[in-house]
């Protein structure tokens, strides 16, 4: 099976970079990029590459390279889809918000529009990748449908998930630990592989069963997300016994069948898809009537809420039991360094626990709106909007935000956050100056000797 060309629908935060990269290194295969939002596509075709709708370090040079030459980002799905060879799926698969596994089922819906517009569209065979994540055994339900409403042509279908981290996704496309590839068609398979394989060392590219595949997207999130919830609940204990988290996180990670990587404490995880993948694994579990499975997984989660609710609790706490009133400034609000992805972030947690104590807030990222902050504030549809924007002050930098603060939370890793002129900063905000930091950057002693009063994770 000879790629010519490739359409993915969706251009968000996986089609948009994977596809980029995969034009970059098959320069000899036509890659379009579609989706039904007109505006994030203007983006992706603007001439200032600063606009690109996602912040990605090294994602405007890979576009720059590739854009118009054999990568096209577009609004019309249906010729994109008539044309290519093999068609990735990438749209978002949400939590499901209403109806029979409401809160925990993936929301199936984004998918099964584009089998069905597939199979309306197809006049010649396809081969077509699930690049989003699904539930296992979603493939059996779009071939049924592919092939129960097509057009007689043949369609195979792969799965193919994507393991890219926001923040570091082009380092990851370009040198992938593995690409996972699962389905039941050789050729089609090989395909696949072949286009990996103008990059990707063979010996990383696994191919397996479809159900294999499927499942191991999931598992790789809910292992990725336990590890972050067991050194936080850690966290707790050494706040309490006097031992240090980050010695604790290097003595256990030397043992390398423990591993060094992912034991970093915080406020808690965030991101679009964490919570979403174990959410939708506990369901799996509980509908195959494994409930020891769910609770188990569902304990991670769990753990996570807890981590963010102590943080803010904390603060409170240490603000002599009430906010009511008092300036909190909230540094960072993305999910973590390096993405203006807000998504599921702790810090929108964070700040509805306090605006729920009525305090004041004011929050500097350096690469989120503030339109994308009241959006999240909204979306959660704690206060009316109007609450939202005179509670909550979103400001360009970093000593603004911080003038006359009764406390100063990290709230994200930025590195720009270390760079400050921190006695600045102390000059300027109400004393005692108590500084938060719910992501372990800043250099605890030397804040201290300026005179900060500071809380870490995880250490006394
Ligand atoms: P996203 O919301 O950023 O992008 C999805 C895009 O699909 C949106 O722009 C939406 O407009 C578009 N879309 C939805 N239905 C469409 C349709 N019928 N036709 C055309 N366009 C349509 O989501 P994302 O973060 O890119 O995630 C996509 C999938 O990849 C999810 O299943 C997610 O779990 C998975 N994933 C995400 C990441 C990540 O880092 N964000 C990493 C690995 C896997
Ligand atoms: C994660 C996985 O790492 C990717 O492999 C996967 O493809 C992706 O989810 C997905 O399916 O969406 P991402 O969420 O972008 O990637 O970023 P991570 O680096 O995994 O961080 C997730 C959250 O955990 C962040 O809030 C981060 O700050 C937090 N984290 C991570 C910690 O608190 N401590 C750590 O040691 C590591």
């Amino acid at each position: 099976m000879k790629i010519d060309k490739i359409c993915c629908i969706g251009a968000g935060y996986v089609g948009g970079p994977t596809m980029s990269v995969i034009a970059q290194k098959n320069p000899q295969i036509q890659v379009t990029v579609v989706d039904l939002n007109h505006e994030r596509i203007a983006a992706w075709n603007d001439a200032d590459l600063n606009k690109l709708p996602i912040y990605e370090p090294g994602l405007d040079k890979v576009v720059a390279e590739a854009r118009n030459r054999n990568l096209f980002f577009s609004t019309d799905v249906e010729k994109a889809i008539d044309e290519a060879d093999m068609i990735f799926i990438s749209v978002n698969t949400p939590t499901k918000t209403y109806g029979k596994g409401k809160g925990q089922a993936a929301d199936l819906k984004y998918i099964e529009l584009c089998a069905r517009q597939i199979a309306a569209i197809a006049k010649s065979d396809k081969i077509v990748v699930e690049k989003s994540t699904l539930p296992v055994r979603t493939a059996e339900a779009l071939k049924s449908i592919l092939d129960h409403t097509g057009n007689g042509v043949n369609f195979h279908v792969l799965s193919n998930p994507e393991f890219l981290a926001e923040g570091t996704a082009i380092q990851d496309l370009q040198k992938p630990d593995r690409i996972l590839i699962g389905g039941e068609n050789q050729e089609a398979i090989q395909a696949l592989v072949d286009i990996y394989g103008a990059w990707v060392p063979t010996d990383r590219i696994i191919t397996t069963n479809l159900w294999s595949s499927e499942l191991s997207k999931l598992v790789a999130n809910a292992f990725l997300a336990q590890r972050v919830s067991s050194i936080n609940a850690i966290s707790e204990l050494c706040e309490v016994t006097g031992a240090n988290v980050d010695e604790v996180a290097r003595a256990i990670g030397m043992d390398s069948r423990i591993g060094s990587k992912f034991l970093r404490a915080s406020v808690g995880f965030g991101g679009s898809c964490f919570q979403k993948d174990i959410l939708n694994l506990v369901y799996i579990a509980r509908s195959y009537n494994l409930y020891e499975v769910a609770d188990y997984w569902e304990q991670v989660i769990m753990m996570n809420n807890h981590q963010k609710d102590r943080f803010a609790d904390n603060i409170i706490k240490t603000l002599y039991n009430t906010v009511n009133g008092k300036n909190i400034t909230l540094l960072g609000w993305a999910f973590k360094k390096d993405t203006n992805d807000t998504r599921e972030s702790a810090a929108i947690y964070v700040a509805d626990h306090l605006l729920d104590e009525e305090a004041f807030i004011t929050v500097y990222d350096p690469k989120v709106t503030a339109e994308q902050i009241y959006k999240d504030l909204d979306y959660l549809g704690t206060r009316s909007p109007a609450e939202n924007r005179r509670l909550v002050k979103v400001v360009n930098s970093p000593y603004q935000a911080c003038e006359q603060a009764h406390a100063i939370a990290i709230l994200t890793e930025w590195d720009e956050f270390k760079a400050y002129n921190w006695q600045q900063i102390y000059d300027k905000v109400f004393k005692p100056a108590f500084l938060f930091d719910g992501r372990g950057v800043l250099d605890g002693q030397q804040l201290m000797m300026q005179g900060f009063t500071i809380y870490g994770i995880g250490r006394c």
